[in-house]
């Protein structure tokens, strides 16, 4: 987590650095900072807080001026949220900002102590400061000091750094955290992710493990490990500057419900040929497929959720057995797997760490790997045998949408190619299935529209709930899940998703005329079970909120507010049934005055275990 952002160039530093940062607010807002050289010294200008309260300080105390310098938002992980704990951390002449976490901090920052350093924060950053701090004052080298830094830094960390002595210089390092150096006219930069810096350039390297930049007005340099020059492969981003910007939507999250049917298409519609699913650019065999013993889908939080739907559909169609994990508890219960199986990693980020080493464990087993990953070039996209983007296009918002909807998508995608593959489905119902799937986008952007204003009513009922229940069977139980959770993280309601069959195992006591039930009932061949589930909580005086198909007649003794979707393809239905469950979740959250994109302890890229 943390966001870090670095610039050299032409323009106002500060003003550059507090606008990358606010796309990368993100991946946190416990606190903001920036450090600029100004008449040869280095200012810093920092606070607890959003962005905001950084620029709030600025204008009233003055903003450092100057052409080059390094900025952070931070995501606590050593220290709470404080101006003292805030970023940049500093040394003598050493100023730097991370991403990650050092795991070895306290044996350095005793070493250090030991050497007659003094710490003013509770920070592991603080201590990689004085460390480049130590060994510069040792070998008056920043690259040299820098290199021997990391050769004793346990973690991850993306750093930005500036030397007292090297005016108008960032230098950047990384390990695990990502970090990328932008090349524009005149003026470079470096950022935890693109979207800091599409408004300056599009061009962009990647940096790798333990290479080093050096950005000067000279241009940007690139070191090895070894201090060995190496020269680095121009990428560019390919969209542009209103994928990082709320284009007249009041939330981000908002705006990107409403990109869903583009993220589709772009997503799926380049994958059909002939009317089927192609994957072969993903390096995905069909010999493989038609092989593949087990299925793992291993993620977290909404990229698992979109797993869930994925294991209803592979089973069913493809008869293949499939398990979701949680990444966090895969990766520490030795599970049993081997070389016949697939580990499918789904990740918006690419960069979630707990993903991330399951999807290493799965390969030193000797599995093989495909990750489903939004983020261009992200570790887990570079490190999986086999690769499947999706196409959402920078998600900002903290609470996912449109990338859990093109992760249903691949999921099909792929489900569709596997039962083909195993011979399960035929090529008619092949391509049945593909040209039902091909028609989503327009029925996404249909729902969005139809579902808004019953939605809003919706969340006006749940606005002072204390607690609510999801409930649903098969599919629906897994789009529970995600309503659950999306209801939750951005509302802050307390509510828990139950397979609707289960309630009467125990949770049925909580059952009160308080707490309101929404129950998904989408799945012909479940309906008439899930209603009696459902008949059974409003016999307890529960108040219910029901989606189902418009064809459905639901009478005033099962719900009380009844949420229609269109009639399609069952199985694709999740596509669809997920739009109504963001709006609730999303309208509930405004009518709430949170903070809707920001939600409080939250952040979007988790890189800490
Ligand atoms: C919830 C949400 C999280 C992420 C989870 C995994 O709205 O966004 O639950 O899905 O942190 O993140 P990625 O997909 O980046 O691995």
């Amino acid at each position: 987590m943390c966001g870090i952002v670095g610039y050299v160039g032409h323009r106002d530093c500060s003003d550059v650095l507090v606008n990358a940062l606010s796309h990368l607010e993100y991946r946190g807002y416990d606190s903001a900072g920036i450090a600029v050289f100004e008449n040869g010294d280095i200012s810093v200008a920092k606070t607890k807080g959003k962005l905001i309260n950084l620029t709030e300080k600025m204008k009233k105390e003055g903003k450092p001026k100057g052409i080059a310098g390094i900025g952070h938002t931070r995501w606590a992980t050593h220290g709470e949220p404080s101006d003292i704990n805030s970023h940049p951390h500093s040394g003598a002449k050493v100023t730097l900002v991370h991403n990650g976490i050092i795991e070895n901090y306290k044996e350095l920052k005793d070493f250090l102590i030991k050497n007659g350093r003094t710490f003013v924060s509770d920070t592991d950053t603080e201590v990689v400061a004085q460390l480049v701090d130590h060994y510069y004052d040792c070998i008056n080298d920043p690259i040299k000091a820098i290199i021997r830094t990391t050769q004793d830094l346990r973690g991850s960390f993306a750093l930005g750094i500036i030397f007292k002595d090297f005016p108008d210089t960032v230098f950047a390092i990384r390990r695990e955290s990502p970090l990328v150096i932008g090349v524009g006219e005149g003026e470079s930069f470096i950022a935890s992710d693109v979207p800091a810096i599409i408004e300056y350039t599009k061009n962009y390297y990647l940096l790798e493990h333990d290479e080093i930049a050096v950005l000067s007005k000279d241009g940007i340099k690139v070191y090895d490990s070894h201090y060995q020059p190496i020269v680095k492969t121009l990428k560019t981003a390919d969209w542009d500057v209103n994928a990082v910007g709320k284009c007249g939507y009041p939330h981000y999250m908002i705006k990107e419900i409403n990109e869903q049917p583009t993220a589709i298409k772009n997503t799926v519609t380049p994958r059909i040929k002939d009317g089927m699913p192609d994957l072969s650019e993903c390096n995905i065999d069909p010999d493989f497929l038609r092989k593949v013993k087990n299925i793992f889908i291993v993620a977290c939080g909404t990229a698992m959720h979109s797993g869930m739907v994925g294991k209803y559909v592979m089973e069913d169609i493809a008869r293949t057995p499939v398990t979701v994990d949680i990444a966090s508890e895969f990766r520490y219960r030795n599970p049993i797997i081997s070389s016949g199986d697939l580990i499918i990693i789904v990740s918006q980020s690419g960069e979630t760490a707990d993903s991330l080493a399951a999807m290493r464990l799965a390969k030193s087993k000797g599995a093989k790997t495909l990750a489903i990953v939004n983020a261009m070039g992200s570790t887990i996209a570079r490190e999986a045998d086999m690769l499947i983007y999706t196409h959402a296009g920078p998600e900002i918002s903290v609470a996912s949408t449109k990338a859990y909807m093109v992760q249903l998508s691949v999921m099909y995608l792929f489900a569709f190619q596997l039962a083909y593959a195993k011979g399960t489905i035929d090529e008619q119902k092949y391509k049945y299935y593909t040209s039902k799937l091909l028609e989503t986008p327009d029925l996404v952007k249909d729902v969005i529209e139809s579902t808004t204003e019953m939605a809003q009513k919706i969340s006006t009922q749940l606005v002072s709930a204390d607690s609510l229940l999801y409930i649903g069977r098969g599919l629906d139980y897994a789009l529970s899940m995600e309503g659950s959770l999306k209801l939750k993280e951005i509302s802050y309601i307390h509510s828990e998703s139950y397979a609707a069959g289960e309630l009467k195992h125990g949770t049925i006591s909580l059952i009160t005329p308080e707490m309101p039930v929404i129950a998904v009932a989408t799945q012909s061949a479940l309906y008439e079970k899930t209603v009696s589930n459902i008949k059974e909580v409003k016999a307890r005086g529960a108040k219910v909120i029901m989606i189902c198909k418009e064809s459905d007649n639901v009478g005033e003794d099962v719900a009380d507010f009844v949420l229609k979707i269109p009639n399609f393809e069952e199985i694709l239905l999740p596509m669809l049934v997920c739009v109504p469950l963001q709006l609730i979740a999303y309208y509930t959250s405004v009518q709430r005055g949170n903070d809707v994109d920001q939600p409080r302890n939250l952040a979007k890229s988790v890189t800490v275990e």
